[in-house]
């Protein structure tokens, strides 16, 4: 027997057996386990087989991370595919396995084949060193002259039995991100996308975690697939107990069909644990930051032109609307949606990327000079992928519109979705998009994208297109940035419906929503940060009566949840007093004198007795200081809040503890407990294990907490 291989890294260890010629057998994943002599591996190994009596389960144990029917595994199957309805059950086998260190961390490589059918498998496991984040990938090839349909390919991590329940995500518009629990019972709890992105409603990740896990405590494993498609992500239970997460694409008919010497590879499957989700997300946090394209540069505080004018483009407005920003303190002028050729309202114009001479008849470079001159630099909105019948590249291009045979399908806030698989199509986007950019400077795209693919088929012919346009975004995405080194990109989708690992090797931000109400926002904020560091989420401070809601919240609210992601304004500062504007300012100078702590540190969340309070912050990483907030998100039955314990901090070391109050002092709706008036110092361990009074709040009220680490004596 081949000894199992160990794979440590990151705090991570994965154990894999690999013997007998079968696929890679995840034995363990989850906390380190120490150095492990061979023996001890072969003796993990022996004491992972079950006792399987008569007539119960056939499939082998552990099971591979490509489940095949043929080896009696009845559950979620790893590889569906068929060449006519032959070579439908593959056995893949006589895999070697070879182990590599790479910088990012060792990874195991698998090759295996299924010799009678003509088809080759290559697997590759890695456990990331920056992050200890396990992942995942395979890869099918045809070896045969016959041509080889591929309809699913989904890999598994196992999970222990102590996993007993499940979470996951789901939302609308304007309300992503809700989170959603349940008993991890046998059976298959499957979450797919299906509109050629991950979707408004879509689950990040699905989690499974001991009972009653938190974001503290409670072991957690999650999963994730780096892919801006079709997919399912699911967690599985069989009815021998053995407990999967799996994902992989969802694949429209005939979308992959392999000819000889071709392979299909899977997005790769991530994968996340932690002593509750603070540390699952930590995980992930980590290694976005530790990957070379990562956003260095202090985020530009964002001034965005949408809830301020909408459609309704004009160069003096504008050009007021960016002084009163730079006023106020913003770094970047995005201008939104309205700016090309015709479009006054969303019925029309998606397609004809050209400014518009009646809006702006010496074009945007008159805006641009401006915005320079106020030390701000220039983003553009876009929705490449989308475009109106309505429009000059509708009626010149019809053939570039998806069609599955019924036309171009039904509309969505009037529009359709360009085929980027046409060569022309995709040439058009680069050029014009290239030449924009490169013409006026811009820094940054607003990159949106507002419509479900339905029945995307490619004319003329009609087969799906739905995958191939995902790759085609990522291409165009990659070629602006080539050819625009410095260029940002944010992924917009109607607000949250395209955040994931792949879009985010491309993109320097996401807008987790269209809603700014920060009642929503902090909800939102808090289950998009599973996945994505606050310094890639874009957080506006939104008018006074929210535009999705018409809540109204005030001034000090909208900006104390903003403040914790990359920052902006969408607030018409036109029509906004004064001391509004000050306040304003006062809230943007304050998040400037923190970025580097909110950008780089560790978010942490404190699991809360009563549902009516939140408490969530960031700590630096040296534990240095850290920044919270608490906020009374309902009215509790009992009064006061009673004690919040800060979470994070380092328990041997003294720790100042203020209420701070960037914008304006504390009015009506706040009331401070009495040891704001000093401040107070106290051990790490001691706020963590007793805390300190929480302030008395009305409703949607916040209060600020300034924690910083007092010398060493
Ligand atoms: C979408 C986006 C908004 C805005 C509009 C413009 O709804 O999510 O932020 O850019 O499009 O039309």
């Amino acid at each position: 027997m081949n000894t199992p291989i160990h794979l440590r890294s990151g705090g991570t260890s994965l154990v894999v057996a690999v013997d007998g010629g079968r696929l890679p057998r995840i034995l363990h994943w989850g906390p380190d386990l120490g150095a492990l002599g061979d023996d001890a591996l072969a003796d993990l190994q022996r004491a992972a087989l079950p006792a399987i009596g008569d007539s119960a389960v056939t499939y082998p144990q552990p099971v591979p991370v490509l489940p095949q029917l043929a080896e009696g595994w009845l559950g979620r199957p790893g590889l569906v595919g068929d060449t006519g309805g032959r070579r439908w059950a593959p056995k893949f086998r006589d895999a070697e396995h070879e182990v590599a260190d790479t910088d990012d961390g060792p990874v195991l490589r698998t090759t295996a084949l299924d010799p009678e059918y003509g088809l080759a498998a290559e697997f590759e496991i890695q456990v990331l060193a920056a992050s200890g984040l396990v992942r995942q990938r395979a890869a099918i090839r045809n070896d045969t002259a016959e041509p080889y349909r591929i309809d699913s390919l989904e890999l598994a991590l196992p999970v222990p039995p102590e996993a007993s329940e499940i979470l996951d995500l789901t939302g609308r518009w304007a309300l992503e991100r809700v989170p959603q629990r349940r008993p991890f019972h046998v059976g298959e709890w499957a979450r797919a996308s299906r509109g050629g992105k991950p979707g408004l409603e879509h689950t990040l990740l699905v989690v499974a975690g001991e009972a009653g896990f938190g974001f503290r405590e409670g072991m957690v494993w999650g999963t994730h697939l780096a892919w801006s498609g079709n997919q399912v992500l699911a967690a599985e239970r069989v009815p021998a107990d053995t407990r999967h997460l799996t994902a992989g694409e969802v694949l429209l008919p005939s979308e992959v069909v392999l000819g000889q010497g071709e392979s299909y590879r899977s997005p790769w499957q991530y994968g996340s644990w932690g002593v509750g989700l603070d540390d699952l997300a930590a995980r992930f946090h980590r290694h976005l930051r530790s990957r070379p394209q990562h956003p260095s540069s202090p985020r530009p505080v964002v001034l965005n032109t949408w809830e301020a004018v909408y459609f309704h483009h004009d160069l003096d407005t504008l050009t007021a609307l960016a002084e009163r920003g730079a006023q106020a303190g913003a770094e970047r002028f995005v201008l939104d949606d309205g700016w090309f050729l015709g479009r006054r309202d969303d019925t029309s114009s998606l397609g004809d990327w050209t400014v518009d001479p009646d809006v702006w008849p010496a074009g945007l470079e008159p805006l641009v000079t401006r915005v320079r001159e106020l030390g701000m630099d220039f983003g553009l909105w876009f929705e490449p992928e989308m475009v109106n019948l309505d429009s000059d590249l509708a009626r010149e291009h019809p053939e570039w519109i998806f069609d599955g045979g019924h036309g171009p399908g039904l509309p969505s806030r009037h529009q359709h979705v360009l085929d980027l698989g046409h060569p022309g199509a995709y040439a058009y986007l680069f050029e014009r998009m290239s030449d924009l950019i490169g013409t006026l400077g811009i820094a940054y795209i607003k990159w949106d994208h507002n419509r479900y693919l339905l029945d995307a088929g490619h004319t003329p012919d009609g087969r799906p297109g739905v995958r191939r346009q995902v790759e085609q975004a990522y291409r165009l995405m990659a070629e602006l940035k080539a050819a625009h080194p410095g260029l940002e990109i944010e992924s917009c989708a109607s607000g949250g419906g395209r955040v994931d690992l792949g879009v985010l090797e491309f993109a320097d931000r996401v807008w987790p929503s269209d809603c700014n109400d920060p009642h929503e926002r902090l909800e939102i904020q808090r289950w998009t940060g599973l996945l994505v560091p606050p310094e890639m989420q874009g957080t506006h401070i939104g008018a006074e009566e929210s535009h999705t809601t018409h809540r109204t919240h005030p001034l000090d609210y909208r900006a104390e949840k903003a403040l914790w992601g990359h920052l902006g304004v969408e607030v018409n500062l036109l029509t906004a007093d004064d001391e509004t504007r000050a306040a304003l300012a006062r809230w943007i100078a304050f998040h400037k004198e923190h970025r580097a702590l909110l950008h780089s540190g560790e978010v942490v969340h404190a699991d809360l007795a009563d549902a009516a309070f939140r408490l969530e912050g960031v700590v630096a990483d040296d534990r240095g200081e850290a920044l919270y907030a608490f906020s009374v998100v309902e009215r509790p039955s009992t009064w006061p809040p009673g004690r919040i314990r800060l979470p994070g901090l380092d328990d041997e070391r003294d720790y100042t503890v203020e209420a701070v109050h960037p914008g304006s002092a504390p009015a009506a709706g706040v009331v401070l407990p009495p040891w704001q008036r000093d401040g107070v110092t106290l051990p790490g361990r001691v706020l963590r294990l007793v805390g300190i009074e929480a302030p008395s709040l009305d409703v949607d009220r916040s209060v600020l907490l300034r924690v910083v680490r007092a010398p060493e004596m």
